[in-house]
């Protein structure tokens, strides 16, 4: 039995992860809630109990009593309050990008380098949303022929980025359609019935032209799979889908692989679902992976334009696998 804070317990992460505690039946022995001012004193509603949100701050964890800390606030919060929590006793499981690349910080995806928790130092780090999915995939293909490339595109609905960005689509869908103005808050550019080849939102671009997003697709694959030189390169799209990031991967390999051999290895790995029957229109889709916490693979084909080569469409829930499952699962490895 575990004494628990869900950090950041109001946001779209927050009240998956709530939902994830209970439906997993982690043992408890006292649980918090908390967020920001913004939602302070902001009733929480847990296993048929009434909680209030607490407002983080640098005493919070002075107590010492909390054990595990379920971190989903902005990085900039994580980069104050995480090492604080840790210095308090507490083991945080980090939903942000800021300690991911962190050498001292294990990145875990449970079923594909469970190894790496026991080499943490009070931090976890639970990787981006789009790259839980495409490393869980490519794992075992990676071991039973080496990817020496891999091409990337993912298409990420509006969850990935916050409550009030799910709010947004559904706002504007309704003002385009009514033929109305809408002043945004979120997008840089209108979300609904379009594409945005921009994540994040802000301050996206390096000096090399990608996005933060694509490069931590690549440095957080190379550094979960504990291999450097496998060569990837990555492109993210926001697309109006409310939940459920999809990617569409294609990877070149040392050894080929056939597509039946593909699907008999990925029907083995615990936590993947094959839905891949075309001729039935049988694949995977974000609208049925919402609410569910297995990743799920179809449209496996050779790539026949090279000897050795495969296309995928990888399809999870960004706020269950995505963020809240996954760190439920990382606890479950600490108990
Ligand atoms: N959304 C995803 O699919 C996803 C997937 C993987 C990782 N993540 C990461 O998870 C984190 C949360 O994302 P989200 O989508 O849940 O965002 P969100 O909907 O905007 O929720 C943010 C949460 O953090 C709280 N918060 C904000 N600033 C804070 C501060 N200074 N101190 C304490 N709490 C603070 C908010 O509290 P208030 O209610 O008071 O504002 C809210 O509970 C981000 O780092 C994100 O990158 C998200």
């Amino acid at each position: 039995m575990k004494n628990v804070a869900v950090v950041g317990a109001t946001g779209a992460v927050g009240i998956v992860m709530r939902q994830v505690l209970k439906e997993r039946n982690f043992p408890l022995k006292k649980i918090s809630f908390f967020s920001s001012e913004r939602s302070h004193g902001k009733k929480i509603q847990f296993k048929g109990e009434s909680f209030r949100a607490q407002v983080l701050n640098e005493s919070s964890f002075d107590k010492g009593d909390i054990e595990i800390a379920l971190f989903s606030i902005p990085a900039q919060a994580s980069k104050l309050f995480a090492p604080i929590a840790a210095k308090n006793g507490a083991i945080v499981i980090d939903n942000s990008s800021a300690f991911r690349m962190d050498p001292e910080v294990p990145l875990v995806v449970p079923e594909v380098n469970a190894h790496a928790v026991s080499r943490h130092k009070g931090i976890i780090a639970n990787p981006n949303c789009s790259t839980i999915e495409v490393v869980q995939v490519i794992k075992p293909l990676h071991d039973a022929a080496r990817i020496k490339r891999m091409v990337v595109t993912t298409f990420q609905s509006v969850s990935g980025v916050s409550l009030q960005a799910m709010d947004e689509l559904r706002q504007e869908t309704r003002a385009v359609l009514e033929d109305e103005e809408y002043q945004r808050q979120i997008f840089p550019h209108q979300i609904a019935f379009n594409l945005i080849p921009q994540i994040p939102q802000e301050n996206a671009f390096g000096a090399n032209l990608y996005t933060t997003e694509e490069m931590k697709l690549v440095d957080e694959t190379r550094k979960i799979l504990e291999d450097d030189s496998l060569r990837i390169t990555a492109t993210n799209v926001r697309v109006p889908v409310l939940r459920g990031h999809s990617a569409s991967v294609n990877i070149e390999t040392e050894k080929k692989l056939t597509v039946e051999e593909t699907k008999q290895l990925l029907s083995e790995t615990p936590g993947i679902v094959v839905q891949d029957d075309p001729a039935r229109q049988i694949y995977p889709m974000p609208a049925f992976a919402t609410d569910k916490d297995e990743t799920f693979v179809g449209r496996i084909r050779e790539d026949e334009s090279v000897p050795c080569g495969l296309n995928l469409w990888i399809v999870s829930d960004n706020l269950r696998k995505g963020a809240a499952t996954n760190a439920i699962q990382i606890a479950e490895l600490l108990l």
